[in-house]
């Protein structure tokens, strides 16, 4: 009667990979449970998520080949643009679609962004990257473009590249703070990621909260629609600031590692699944997200009915 906090399945979104040239889904080994799809396979999960009244699904794809720019990113025919519009046409107006902006699956160095003859990430240069990737989703037919390689500015040019091609009705999910994570280890795993080193010089530094505000803040300012904080568990109190800054809702990415966490410790008896699930939702609805990413989104909509 006077719980505070509920979980509701349309905030939840369920991110999903789907891989090029595979006949069946793959297993990842370090997100049991979780599995870059085929593009039939992810089809049906899509129409699974909208019969479960998720409120959406962020898509990752993952190309058979990759190069220094990230070409499969943009081009129409890349997996990514691909499974866009398979799944738009799977389900319609039945939940938001969302994709992944960015190169990092696509570069064969792994970065988020193009890089300089020395080898740094060069923002400037990435911006026009971001720009033709947002038209090419667009075209592909997103709903909702989440623009996660934390170049400055990206979410500026990404809104003007979007109304100055007809597509004004697009909005944006901005990867607002999103910070240089150790908890990211198994979405590597789960993307095929070919990155050496760290994204240090672009994310955000874990000790920062204010500058976590900071970059929301102006997101907001560029035109976001929605801003996310990432990860989630380690970063609650960043999650209640930015709600209690911002004007629009918040989002916040239960990522990979913390699925890994409870996931492993689950499957050792160590603690209790499924409760610990709904507890996890719960704490970061209670620090003010208004939307959760999260691989347990459709298991956790199940849940929920109970
Ligand atoms: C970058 C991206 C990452 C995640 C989502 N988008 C990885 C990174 O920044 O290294 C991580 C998601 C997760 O760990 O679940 N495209």
């Amino acid at each position: 009667m006077v719980a505070e906090t509920s979980v509701e399945p349309r905030q939840l979104v369920l991110p999903m990979f789907v891989r090029e040239g595979i006949d069946e889904p793959q297993p990842i080994g370090s997100m049991p449970g979780v599995v870059q799809h085929t593009r039939e396979s992810l089809r049906k999960a899509a129409a699974e998520a909208a019969e479960l009244g998720l409120g959406g699904v962020m898509l990752f794809g993952i190309p058979a080949t990759k190069d220094a720019t990230g070409s499969g990113a943009i081009d129409p025919a890349g997996i990514l643009n691909l499974a866009i519009n398979d799944v738009v046409a799977e389900v319609g107006e039945g939940l938001t679609v969302m994709s992944d902006l960015c190169l990092d699956e696509f570069t064969d160095h792994g970065h988020c962004g193009l890089l300089t003859t020395d080898g740094e990430v060069d923002n400037d240069r990435t911006l026009a990257a971001y720009a033709d990737m947002a038209r090419a989703h667009a075209e592909a037919g997103v709903d909702m473009v989440g623009p996660s390689g934390m170049m400055d500015g990206q979410v500026r040019v990404i809104r003007e590249a979007l109304d100055a091609s007809e597509h004004q009705g697009v909005s944006i999910l901005a990867y607002s703070a999103k910070y240089a994570s150790a908890f990211y280890g198994p979405f590597r795993e789960a993307v095929d990621s070919s990155l050496e080193g760290d994204r240090r010089t672009y994310q955000q530094d874990s000790p920062n909260a204010v500058e976590g505000v900071r970059e929301a803040l102006l997101d907001v300012a560029e035109g976001a629609d929605i801003v996310m904080v990432k990860p989630a568990l380690a970063y609650l109190d960043v999650i209640r600031r930015v709600r209690d800054a911002v004007d629009v809702p918040v989002a916040a990415y239960n990522i990979s590692g913390e699925y890994a966490m409870v996931e492993a410790a689950a499957a050792r008896g160590w603690i209790d699944r499924e409760p610990a699930i709904l507890e996890t939702l719960t704490s970061i609805r209670r620090a003010g997200a208004d939307v959760i990413l999260t691989y347990w989104a459709a298991e956790a909509a199940h849940l929920l009915r109970l």
